[in-house]
């Protein structure tokens, strides 16, 4: 039988409900505006990231304003991913509802070895940070039965998925990889307990990784030009992600959703047009 939703306000879209956040580094990642907005709506979570990224960022320091346990994690171990679902579901006070997936780091991009000259232990370390961990998370909550039936775990991706964009680099192949997982899981999890599993697609925002990219600045510019809407920011991104962790979305899985100002479905806007003409007739 069809359950009739029934909300008093939307402040409080994740009331009662259980979350892990993983990716928060600093006041910039998109993580970290989605931690606080899940809070102010309701939501008890706990964060984690890696030692190093606990040390050198400002992880405690959201953790303390939101009442999150921080718990250090590299996202490619299993042992680690394991600590946080056991240690999340003890301090939260039982299964987990909702999980963000928002990491993403690659070697070739920080050493400079261009898409054509990749260094491939530096590509497999690309592939097992920014998109094997997704499986590897999720392969742990269902193997541990960490999840609430109808949770929602999410994603924070790229259209250079489906698009080349010159300079991304090895990332292109892993958020490819990403998106293919929140597929595959998305059948295998929804089945066993109706957990739903989605790829959010983000405008280009300036943030550590975001900006670790050779061009960050003429891809942002770009993608502002073309979107109708202009880009979607960090902000922007934690709104979304609420509804997609709330009960409002029940029935939407294995999706790439993309949250991008209209940009994936342009071809050319009047603003970009105009610079174009603009600099061939000073040519
Ligand atoms: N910034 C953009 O323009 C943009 C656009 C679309 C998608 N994304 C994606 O959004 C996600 C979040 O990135 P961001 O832009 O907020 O940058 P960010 O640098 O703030 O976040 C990246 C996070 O990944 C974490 N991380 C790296 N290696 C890890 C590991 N082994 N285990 C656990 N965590 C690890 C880092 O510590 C950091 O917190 C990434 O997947 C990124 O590719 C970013």
């Amino acid at each position: 039988m069809h359950q009739t939703l029934n909300f008093k306000s939307m402040d409080g879209l994740l009331k009662g409900k259980r979350g892990i956040i993983f990716g928060a580094l600093d006041e910039k990642s998109m993580a970290w505006h989605i931690a606080e907005k899940v809070v102010e709506h309701g939501a008890k979570i706990t964060l984690s990231n890696t030692a190093m990224a606990i040390r050198f960022g400002k992880v405690k320091e959201l953790g303390q304003k939101l009442n999150a346990e921080v718990i250090p994690a590299d996202a490619t171990n299993i042992d680690d991913l394991e600590q946080v679902f056991t240690k999340s579901m003890d301090v939260l006070g039982g299964k987990i509802d909702f999980v963000l997936h928002s990491i993403g780091m690659s070697l070739n991009i920080r050493k400079k070895r261009p898409y054509t000259d990749v260094n491939y232990d530096f590509y497999m370390k690309t592939l097992d940070i920014s998109a094997i961990s997704f499986h590897k998370i999720i392969q742990t909550a269902y193997k541990l039965d960490a999840m609430n039936e109808w949770g929602s775990i999410v994603a924070i991706t790229y259209i250079a998925a489906q698009r080349t964009f010159d300079r991304y680099n090895d990332m292109a192949d892993a958020k490819a990889l990403l998106e293919s997982i929140a597929r595959s899981w998305g059948y295998y999890y929804g089945k066993k307990r109706k957990v739903r599993i989605n790829t959010v697609s983000q405008s280009p925002t300036p943030t550590t990784a975001g900006q670790g990219i050779d061009g960050f600045d003429v891809f942002y510019q770009y993608a502002d030009k073309l979107s109708p809407l202009g880009n979607a920011d960090a902000d922007d991104l934690a709104n979304y992600v609420v509804t997609l962790f709330s009960d409002l979305t029940r029935k939407v899985t294995m999706q790439n959703l993309y949250h991008d100002g209209g940009f994936s479905s342009m071809g050319m806007s009047d603003e970009l047009m105009q610079e174009i003409s603009n600099k061939l007739n000073k040519d």
